[in-house]
């Protein structure tokens, strides 16, 4: 994901909190090979995945300038950012205390810091109709830098991943990455199939080095020409 200019810290910024997060928190230089210009962009699948399920309403958490949310074509469509796009002016959490619609597809592209993404999955369970899909962009970070908290690069895909690991661990709801677009998350209401085993004390402290090693078992990726299989 690249941030707007105006969101975006300056350079200098950017480099000191680089140099700091070496110092103080993890060094690891390996990266993943992941080409996103070769997979097909979120629009698409999600236009797909409506079509398909002849799904009638549809809320985005996180808009931004609506380069997503403006190509979706569905009947109902709700988009929440507290600074631009969409429909509605609120954080999620506020739009989430007041909401009384429930939706078939829910995009969660907000605040990509671990602890909100867990909150807007839990509240995003709470509306979802039955037979409904989550989908969550920004999990499947290349390098270490696109995924430390505080942003450290202008490329920046903050610690989602690590709230699909912790979903990957509940009984209750199926989870999968779809190897697309920096990758999607995807979250069914339904027993988890293929629950993650690994003995994970803290979530937060899950390391990069983590992530590289284990990716595939934390994060169950999945090709993009399987979506229908799994969802269906
Ligand atoms: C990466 S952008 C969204 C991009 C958009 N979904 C797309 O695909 O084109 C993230 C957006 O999340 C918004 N945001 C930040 N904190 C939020 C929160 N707590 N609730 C909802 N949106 C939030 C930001 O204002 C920003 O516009």
């Amino acid at each position: 994901m690249i941030i707007r200019n105006d969101d975006l810290p300056s350079k200098l910024t950017l480099y000191l909190r680089r140099f700091l997060y070496f110092l103080t928190k993890e060094r690891f230089s390996k990266k993943l090979n992941y080409d996103w210009h070769k997979t097909s962009n979120r629009f698409d699948l999600i236009n797909q995945i409506i079509k398909k399920k002849e799904f009638k309403s549809y809320l985005e958490v996180g808009c931004q300038s609506d380069v997503n949310f403006s190509k979706i074509i569905i009947n109902e469509k709700v988009g929440v950012d507290p600074q631009s796009g969409g429909t509605h002016r609120m954080t999620s959490d506020q739009f989430f205390a007041e909401n009384i619609s429930t939706f078939d597809l829910i995009f969660i592209d907000g605040l990509h810091v671990y602890e909100q993404v867990l909150k807007d999955i839990d509240n995003s369970l709470k509306v979802l109709n039955e037979n409904g899909v989550i989908l969550i962009h920004d999990c499947l970070p290349s390098k270490i830098w696109h995924q430390t908290i505080p942003q450290t690069h202008s490329s920046w895909n903050g610690d989602v991943w690590k709230s699909i690991v912790k979903s990957r661990a509940r009984e209750d709801i199926d989870t999968y990455t779809i190897k697309a677009d920096q990758g999607l998350g995807l979250i069914l209401k339904r027993k988890n199939k293929n629950i993650l085993t690994h003995e994970i004390k803290n979530f937060k402290n899950l390391t990069f080095k983590d992530y590289y090693t284990h990716h595939n078992e934390f994060m169950r990726i999945v090709d993009e020409k399987d979506i229908f299989e799994i969802i269906n």
